[in-house]
């Protein structure tokens, strides 16, 4: 058979029965008061288990590091208690759990921080846009965002401990490794990328300084777990959460080289050659060129995402560009997309109306096509509601 999605992949101590990745998902759907994942959280992550590899929705690695309403955390025993749930049931339906851990410095604000604190970024800088909170009442609303305050170069070795003991947490919860955040916008690329990094530390300034908090975190996170259950994710020109750099191939091209000396279970890139984050049809050059450089520096596995049909990915990776591909809403509304890509058949269309908050609806209640195809019946979703 010639290699394809469905052929198996080895990262770190495991074999992956396909090469089909299921991207991080915010879903904003964790137990209030305390961010605690739930019995329908495990549920949903169990339907998707035919993934060669499931990485978790963004989890915070501390309070401070919550950007979102109801998004799960990571660092107090309940939510350890509520992720063992998760990867209990992902495990007794054959799949592989990483977790993604997640700091969003700047895109936050007071009413998500503790103490109604103003939330932390390299430097000063606002992002255009606004924050998802809760008002007083519960309810969810949109709000500008504020400009976060900088932080102190004394304040980092916290916020790296901080990364090794949510990976710690997440291995004793039962998860098989964890991706580091450091894409679309939040906390690590904040650092990286010149736009919102006017650091003058050791932090700050050329591309070497502004890799480092990235590359702290990564090694602290190996000695915690061991490198072949740590994955980094990036997203190279990216824009999302207003981002930019003046020089993204030297800076990618930096890390991708320093990545490659640690032995990682995998390289993770929001793919910038179809509009990354916000993925289109057409082909941008820049892009292309820019994945090229990643995977001439970087020599592990590469994960590639973004707007990814089967058909793209199958190419990509009888092209040896990358080694597996991660999709994310086609396995949102998909719970059997691997046996829908075999089949070539028809996919469910995602409802962006039920993406973040809310219950059972537009998140577990999803059609597999044996259920459409009346082969199976519907899981009794009472026993869910609530949980
Ligand atoms: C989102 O909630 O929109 C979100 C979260 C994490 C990401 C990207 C987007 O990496």
């Amino acid at each position: 058979m010639p290699l394809s999605l469905f052929s198996r992949y080895e990262i770190g101590p495991y074999t992956l029965k396909n090469r089909m990745v299921m991207a991080p998902l915010t879903r904003s759907r964790s137990k209030q008061p305390g961010n605690i994942p739930t019995r329908l959280n495990a549920f949903y992550y169990a339907q998707r288990a035919g993934a060669g590899l499931i990485v978790t929705e963004a989890t915070q690695i501390s309070p401070q590091g919550q950007g979102y309403a109801w998004t799960p955390g990571i660092h107090t025993p309940e939510q350890v208690e509520g992720w063992r749930l998760v990867a209990e049931a992902v495990h007794d339906a054959d799949g592989l759990i990483f977790m993604q851990l997640w700091h969003v410095g700047r895109i936050s604000h007071p009413a998500l921080q503790p103490k109604g604190a103003l939330p932390v970024a390299p430097s000063a800088i606002a992002p255009s846009g606004r924050a998802f909170i809760t008002n007083v009442l519960g309810e969810p609303e949109f709000v500008p965002f504020v400009t976060p305050r900088a932080l102190e170069t004394g304040e980092l070795p916290e916020i790296v401990r901080q990364y090794a003991q949510a990976a710690r947490n997440a291995l004793l919860a039962g998860l098989d490794g964890v991706e580091i955040h450091a894409a679309n916008g939040y906390l690590l690329d904040q650092f990286l990328n010149s736009s919102t990094n006017r650091r003058g530390d050791a932090y700050g300034g050329p591309a070497a300084n502004r890799a480092r908090l990235l590359l702290e975190v990564v090694d602290a996170v190996i000695q915690a777990c061991g490198s072949g259950r740590v994955g980094v994710r990036l997203s190279p020109l990216g824009t999302f959460n207003d981002m930019g750099d003046e020089d993204p191939e030297s800076l990618f091209g930096h890390v991708a080289e320093q990545l490659d000396r640690r032995d990682l279970a995998y390289l993770h890139v929001v793919d910038p050659s179809h509009g990354g984050h916000q993925a289109g049809d057409s082909a941008d050059p820049r892009g292309v060129a820019l994945m090229s450089l990643i995977r001439a520096r970087y020599t592990g596995t590469l994960v590639v995402c973004g707007g990814y049909t089967r058909a793209r990915a199958e190419a990509t990776l009888q092209a040896g560009q990358a080694d597996l591909v991660a999709f994310g809403r086609p396995f949102l509304a998909n719970p059997d997309l691997p046996e829908r890509f075999r089949a070539q058949t028809e996919l469910n269309t995602p409802d962006e109306a039920t993406f973040y908050g809310g219950g059972v609806h537009g998140y577990v209640d999803y059609p597999t096509l044996k259920q459409l195809h009346g082969e199976e019946g519907l899981p009794d979703f009472s026993v869910l509601e609530g949980a």
